[in-house]
C-alpha cells in the first residue's frame, strides 16, 4: 500500500528520496511522487506506474544544499491512479503526503470549497494542505497552524509537510498508519513508514506513537503528544538486515501478513461503505442487468473465498450462485448462458486455470467480474470489470491477508447485489455495513491469543491426520484452514463439512485423529456440537475453536463474544492461520516458501 519518505539535509535529496520509495516499493502502488524546497523555491514532480517512469521526469533534477524533500508512492482508493491524484498535493505554498484515510474530508472540503479553495485531486488527502494554509492566515506559525490542522482531522494517517512559510522544516503527524524518524552524525533526519529506507542512513530510529506529531530541523526533533505536551524522542538502533525490516520484526512474512489484516481490510473497506448502501464506483450497475444467476470461479485459496460467497450471495442477495474449480471447469464442457455474470477470483490475477476460465467466458459472450488484488494483471485486463482488494504485496506462498480482503469484498458486494435486489431490508443492510466496520478491530492478533496457540501447537505435530469442520461458511473456512496447515506443515489435513464427518471419515476417529472444530455461537452452534461430540465419543483430540466454552474438547481456544457469525469467521480465520504457523515453524519448515509450491502458478 503507500509509503511515504522525507528527508532534511544537504546530500542530493532527489536520489535519497527516489531510493527510499524503491525500498517500499514490495507494498505495491500504482503512482508516486516527491516535491522539494530548496532555498525558497518548489520542484515537484509524479507520475504515473512504476518508480522509474518518476525516475526518467526527474533526470536533469538535483538539488545543490539543503533541502527539504517528502515523497509518496500510492496505492489509489480515493480517486484513479492518476498524476494528479498522485501526492504530494499542493496549496498556495505548501505540499504534503499522506498515508491512511482523513474520514471527515467530506465535512472539510465542503467548507473549504465554500470559502473559495479550488481543489485539484479526487483524494481525501489534499484537503489536509489546504486547511493547513486556512489555519496559516491565522496563526502566529506554522506550526501552531499545523497543530490546528490535526487536531481538525478525523481518521488514520501518516502525515508529512513542507511549507515556503517555515523552510528547512518538515512537519509530520502519526494517527493510525506507521511512521518513523531517523538521524544519524551528520545532522541529517529521515522520515519513512518503515524501516527499510533508513537503513544504511540512520544509526538511530524513533517509531511513532499514535498522537505524535511536530516537526523536525537540523538540530531538533520536537514531538508532542496528543494533549501538546512535548515529549523526548525514544531512540533504537536500527537493524541493517534489510529482509528482516521488511518483515517488520516478525519472524515470517507470512506471520507479518497476517497480523496486516487489520489495517489491510481497513484499506478494503476504505471509501466504500456509506450508512446505508455499498459504494463500487468500480463497477457499474448495469453490470447485473439481464443476470439471474453468478458463477465464481477460482483456485486455491480464491476458491474457499468464492465459496464463502457463494453462501452469502444465495441468503442475502438471493442470487442463484453456482462455484467452479478453475481447473475442472475448463475441460468439463460447461453450459454457459448469458444471464450468468463470470465471476473470477484470483489473488494475483496471474493463475493460468483461472485465466482461462475467464477466457472462455469471454469467448461464449458472458458478462465477467475479477476480484483481484493486482492491479493490471492479465486477468484485469480482460474482464469487463474488476474490483480490486487492495491487500497490498503478499510474499508469503500461504495466502492469509488476500483470503481475508476477498471475503471482505463478497460480502461486500452481497450487500451491493441486496440493495438494489430489494433482497434485504434497509435496516438490516444498515446492520451488516456497521459489522463490516467492526471488522478490522476483529482482526487484531492479540499476544495472550497468539501464546495459548503457540502453546497448545505442540500438541499437533504428529498423528495421522488433521480434519478442520464447521458447517455453512465455516466449511469454506475450514477447507482455508486445512490448506493452510498442509501447505506450510506437510501433514495431512482435511476440511469437511460438520455435518458430512458421520457419512465416512468418523470411521477414523481415535486419539490420534486430530479434530479443529470450528463452533460458532451465531451460527448453526447446537447442530455442530453435536457433531463434535459424535467425535470426542469415538476418542479424536479435539481441540475447538469458538467464544462458548465447551467441555468436551481437549484443548479449547475462545475468541472474543462477536455480533454476528461472520466476525467470528474472521476470529476463527486468525486462529487457525496461527495454529498453522506455529506448528510448521515448530517443525523447522521454510513457513515462507514451502516446499514444491509457488506463489503464482501460471502453468496448468
Ligand atoms: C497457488 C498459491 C495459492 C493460491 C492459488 C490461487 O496455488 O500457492 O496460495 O491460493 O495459487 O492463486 P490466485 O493468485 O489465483 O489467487
Amino acid at each position: 500500500m503507500c509509503g511515504i519518505v522525507g528527508y532534511l539535509g544537504e546530500k542530493n535529496t532527489k536520489e535519497i528520496l527516489l531510493d527510499g520509495l524503491k525500498e517500499l516499493e514490495y507494498r505495491g502502488y500504482d503512482s508516486a511522487g516527491i516535491a522539494v524546497l530548496e532555498d525558497g523555491n518548489f520542484s515537484n514532480y509524479k507520475a504515473i506506474g512504476k518508480l522509474v517512469n518518476l525516475e526518467e521526469k526527474t533526470k536533469n533534477y538535483s538539488t545543490k544544499g539543503l533541502a527539504a524533500g517528502i515523497g509518496h508512492t500510492r496505492w489509489a482508493t480515493h480517486g484513479k491512479p492518476t498524476e494528479i491524484n498522485a501526492h504530494p498535493h499542493l496549496g498556495e505554498s505548501s505540499y504534503v503526503v499522506h498515508n491512511g484515510i482523513i474520514e471527515n474530508y467530506t465535512e472539510l472540503k465542503k467548507e473549504l470549497i465554500n470559502s473559495g479553495v479550488k481543489f485539484l485531486s479526487q483524494t481525501d488527502t489534499e484537503v489536509i494542505v489546504h486547511q493547513f494554509e486556512k489555519n496559516l492566515k491565522s496563526s502566529k506559525s506554522a506550526f501552531e497552524a499545523f497543530s490546528k490542522t490535526i487536531d481538525e482531522l478525523s481518521g488514520a494517517y501518516a502525515i508529512l509537510l513542507v511549507t515556503k512559510s517555515e523552510p528547512n522544516t518538515i512537519f509530520y503527524a502519526k494517527h493510525g498508519s506507521p511512521m518513523l524518524v531517523g538521524k544519524n552524525s551528520e545532522n541529517e533526519k529521515y522520515f519513512a513508514s518503515s524501516d527499510t529506507p533508513l537503513i544504511g542512513h540512520c544509526t538511530d530510529v524513533n517509531y511513532f506513537e499514535d498522537g505524535d506529531y511536530g516537526y523536525v530541523t537540523c538540530d531538533e526533533i520536537a514531538i508532542f503528544d496528543q494533549q501538546g505536551t512535548k515529549k523526548e524522542p525514544q531512540f533504537s538502533k536500527l537493524s541493517q538486515n534489510k529482509l528482516s525490516a521488511q518483515k517488520d520484526g516478525f519472524r515470517f512474512f507470512m506471520e507479518k501478513e497476517i497480523y496486516e489484516q487489520t489495517s489491510v481490510v481497513s484499506d478494503t473497506l476504505m471509501g466504500r461503505l456509506s450508512d446505508e448502501e455499498i459504494i463500487f464506483d468500480e463497477i457499474d450497475k448495469n453490470l447485473f442487468d439481464g443476470i439471474n444467476e453468478i458463477k465464481l470461479c477460482a483456485c486455491g485459496t480464491s476458491y474457499h473465498a468464492a465459496m464463502t460467497a457463494s453462501y452469502l450471495f444465495e441468503r442475502y442477495a438471493k442470487i442463484k450462485t453456482s462455484l467452479e474449480i478453475a481447473s475442472e471447469f475448463r475441460y468439463r464442457e460447461p453450459i454457459m448462458t448469458k444471464d450468468t455474470l463470470f465471476v473470477v477470483i484470483s489473488q494475483s490475477g496471474e493463475t493460468a486455470d483461472t485465466l482461462e476460465t475467464l477466457k472462455m467466458a469471454k469467448k461464449a459472450g458472458l458478462k465477467t467480474l475479477v476480484i483481484c488484488n493486482v492491479d493490471n494483471s492479465s486477468m484485469v485486463r480482460l474482464a469487463d470489470s474488476t474490483i480490486l482488494t487492495r491487500a497490498g504485496i503478499e510474499k508469503g506462498v500461504a495466502s492469509t491477508k488476500a483470503f481475508a480482503t476477498q471475503v471482505t469484498v463478497f460480502w461486500m458486494l452481497t450487500l451491493y447485489i441486496a440493495k438494489f435486489k430489494n433482497s434485504l431490508s434497509t435496516q438490516e443492510i444498515s446492520r451488516q455495513i456497521k459489522l463490516l466496520r467492526e471488522v478490522p478491530s476483529h482482526l487484531k492478533v492479540t499476544d495472550e491469543m497468539h501464546e495459548r496457540i503457540k502453546r497448545l501447537s505442540k500438541r499437533y505435530l504428529h498423528g495421522h491426520g488433521f480434519f478442520f469442520i464447521g458447517r455453512d461458511v465455516f466449511f469454506p473456512l475450514a477447507l482455508e484452514g486445512a490448506l493452510k496447515l498442509k501447505e506450510i506443515s506437510y501433514l495431512h489435513a482435511e476440511g469437511y463439512p460438520s455435518g458430512e464427518m458421520k457419512h465416512g471419515p468418523i470411521a477414523l476417529a481415535d486419539p490420534e485423529l486430530f479434530t479443529i472444530a470450528l463452533l460458532p455461537e451465531h451460527l448453526h452452534y447446537e447442530k455442530s456440537k453435536s457433531n463434535v461430540e459424535e467425535l470426542s465419543a469415538r476418542d479424536s483430540t479435539i481441540c475447538a475453536i469458538s467464544s462458548k466454552e465447551f467441555d468436551k474438547a481437549d484443548d479449547f481456544i475462545k475468541i472474543s463474544t462477536c455480533k454476528d457469525y461472520m466476525l467470528e469467521f474472521f476470529e476463527m480465520m486468525i486462529v487457525v492461520q496461527i495454529l498453522s504457523l506455529e506448528i510448521s515453524i515448530r517443525l523447522g519448515n521454510d513457513v515462507d516458501m514451502p516446499r514444491n509450491l509457488a506463489k503464482s502458478v501460471t502453468v496448468e
